[in-house]
């Protein structure tokens, strides 16, 4: 029998490749390295239904695996096919140069300065706003003459160009007939607090300065002969998004650009030069076209048409679609390994759409197939589970018999990961026995303030099912009975609250007994899972004051600790 990936792994931060273009939630790359290198084999093919960032497909593609990678969203399927292409260097930065030839000048001039140490003209590189009285804070710039980055305050010349630029910022985009998205915000469940600010237009997430700097930079792009260099160029721009808005703010001493899972303007934003942002992108992505041309350039070759794939004329298929149909045949691939929707935690096309109405010409995503639990689509759990389950049955019925479906999933809700878990097995697999590890997250995402706020593990559980009615007899769990496994909860959360154990660690504890539960009970007996999940649900709810105040402590300390990081 095949045996599960056991192995505890320390995850790494992501490679250049993932750094050129935000994606929200990436998993960790050599995870997903180790799951490929143990579930296949070189040649066969790994299909990621819900590629999202294009982990899966990129680590594939390195290990000599054919990879496909299907998203609903736009812009996952258009970062993870960038990740892939190759590009040459050279090229892209003549096109570079001739960029900042043409435009780069002007772009500065839109940020222009003076060093209070020589008084030569500079330019400023971030400008630091009071968000609440509109009124600049600090410049920070670096000095061609005394060869220094220097801050200082705004000096009144320094108001006057923002005011100014704002004042004709109409006129400007008309004599340069320049475009930008005049899109606006679609309710949703993220974007509604954009709303009840009366921020009402994507736009408006922008200083008038970075605006007409980003519509200056777009039009030249656009023009550019057809190829690959404009492609990467375009890429760079989308890149430089992240940045360029009033998202962006200092934490400490560190420039981040949107860092939340959330539209989230903070008291003091930062207005960065999106020449200089553009630039920095531009970097990146030699940084990572290096690295992916030294990896998969030989190897990665792009289709349409999975028979291409199936024979040996290409490796790679990239498919903007619903995976709640495949086109593709019963039984052609050999490993699925994903990453779903974890219920309503990211969500992914509201957010997605302040990147897409950029290359859509300000149409907004399309998102009624988006598996997800989101109030303003009106999608519930049950609807969650419902979709998922589609999904989850296609991967069963292209999945050759006998092979896997490696998922990792976690939500700090139960009823979540029981959705997951009966999705999947009512698809038609089987949790393997030993199909159930947990995966502690990149160190560096757990000091972010998303992860301190969601206040339960960060990490993921990695789950192996297999395509098979059922697993042999012999090898498997007997299955625990609904009476003994209350029972089993009832003592874990008791113990919990008498050794000071905090909900994240109980729930770590709890769920290795209960996934395993839920895989068994989920296709014969789903009132029994439902009645497990509720009274675990419930044992932890009558401990709500012992957890809350655990959480109020451990929330004081990282937050104090945070704010030594500033
Ligand atoms: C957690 S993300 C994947 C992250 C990815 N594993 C990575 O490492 O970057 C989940 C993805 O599922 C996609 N998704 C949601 N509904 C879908 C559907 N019906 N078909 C295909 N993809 C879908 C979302 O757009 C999102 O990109
Ligand atoms: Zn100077």
């Amino acid at each position: 029998m095949l045996v599960a990936f056991n192995k505890a792994i320390d995850a790494k931060p992501h490679s250049s490749v993932y750094m050129m273009h935000k994606y929200f939630a990436r998993r960790p790359w050599n995870v997903f390295t180790e799951l490929i290198s143990h579930y296949s084999s070189p040649g066969e093919i790994v299909l990621d239904p819900f590629c999202g960032g294009g982990v899966t497909v990129f680590e594939s593609l390195k290990l000599k695996r054919k990879a496909i990678g299907v998203d609903i969203n736009p812009l996952a399927t258009y970062v993870t096919e960038m990740q892939s292409r190759s590009l040459d260097p050279q090229l892209f930065r003549e096109a570079l140069s001739n960029i900042y030839r043409r435009l780069g000048r002007d772009i500065e001039s839109l940020y222009s300065t003076k060093c209070v140490r020589c008084g030569v003209k500079a330019v400023a590189d971030w400008i630091e706003w009071d968000e609440r009285s509109k009124r600049m804070i600090r410049i920070k710039y670096d000095c061609p003459e005394c060869k220094s980055s220097q801050e200082k305050p705004p000096a009144q010349e320094d108001v006057r160009l923002a005011e100014r630029i704002e004042r004709n910022f109409t006129r400007s985009i008309g004599q340069r007939n320049l475009w930008f998205p005049k899109t606006r915000i679609p309710p949703g469940d993220k974007t509604n607090s954009l709303l009840s600010q009366n921020i009402n237009y994507f736009f408006e997430l922008f200083t008038k300065r970075n605006l007409l700097a980003l519509a200056m930079l777009r039009k030249e792009i656009e023009g550019l002969k057809n190829g690959e260099a404009r492609d990467f160029l375009e890429f760079a721009f989308s890149g430089s998004l992240k940045w360029a808005s009033r998202h962006s703010h200092l934490r400490g001493q560190i420039v981040e650009g949107w860092a939340m899972h959330a539209y989230w303007i903070y008291p003091k934003s930062l207005e960065i030069n999106v020449w200089n942002t553009f630039k920095r992108r531009a970097a990146a992505i030699v940084r990572g076209k290096s690295f992916s041309n030294q990896h998969i350039r030989n190897f990665c070759k792009f289709t349409d048409d999975f028979t291409d794939l199936a024979g040996d004329k290409a490796t790679c298929l990239v498919l903007n679609r619903s995976s709640e149909r495949l086109p593709f045949p019963d039984n052609s691939v050999d490993v699925v390994l994903t990453d779903p929707p974890y219920g309503g935690n990211v969500n992914y096309a509201e957010l997605a759409d302040y990147w897409f109405i950029w290359r859509s010409r300000g149409r907004t995503i399309e998102k009624e197939d988006e598996v997800i639990i989101n109030k303003t689509q009106r999608k519930t759990l049950n609807d969650y589970e419902r979709m998922l389950h589609s999904v989850f049955r296609e991967c069963c019925r292209v999945l050759k018999p006998g092979r896997c479906l490696v998922s990792t999933f976690n939500s700090r809700d139960l009823r979540v990961v029981a959705s997951f878990v009966t999705a999947v097995s009512k698809a038609g697999f089987t949790l393997h026995p030993d199909g159930l590890l947990y995966q502690k997250p990149i160190r560096a995402y757990t000091t972010t303030f998303h992860a301190m706020q969601i206040g339960a593990f960060v990490g993921d559980f990695i789950f192996t099912f297999v395509k098979e009615e059922a697993l042999k007899s012999d090898s498997m769990k007997p299955a625990v009975e609904l009476a003994e496994f209350k029972r089993d909860m009832a003592a874990l959360v008791a113990n919990a609250v008498q050794g000071g154990i905090a909900e994240p660690q109980v729930r770590e504890l709890a769920y290795k007994k209960l996934i395993p539960f839920l895989g068994t009970h989920a296709r014969t007996d789903l009132a029994s899972c439902a009645e497990a999940v509720d009274f675990f649900e419930a044992k932890i709810k009558e401990q709500d004051l012992y957890f809350r105040d655990l959480r109020k402590r451990a929330t004081e300390t990282r937050r104090r600790r945070y704010a030594g990081t500033k």
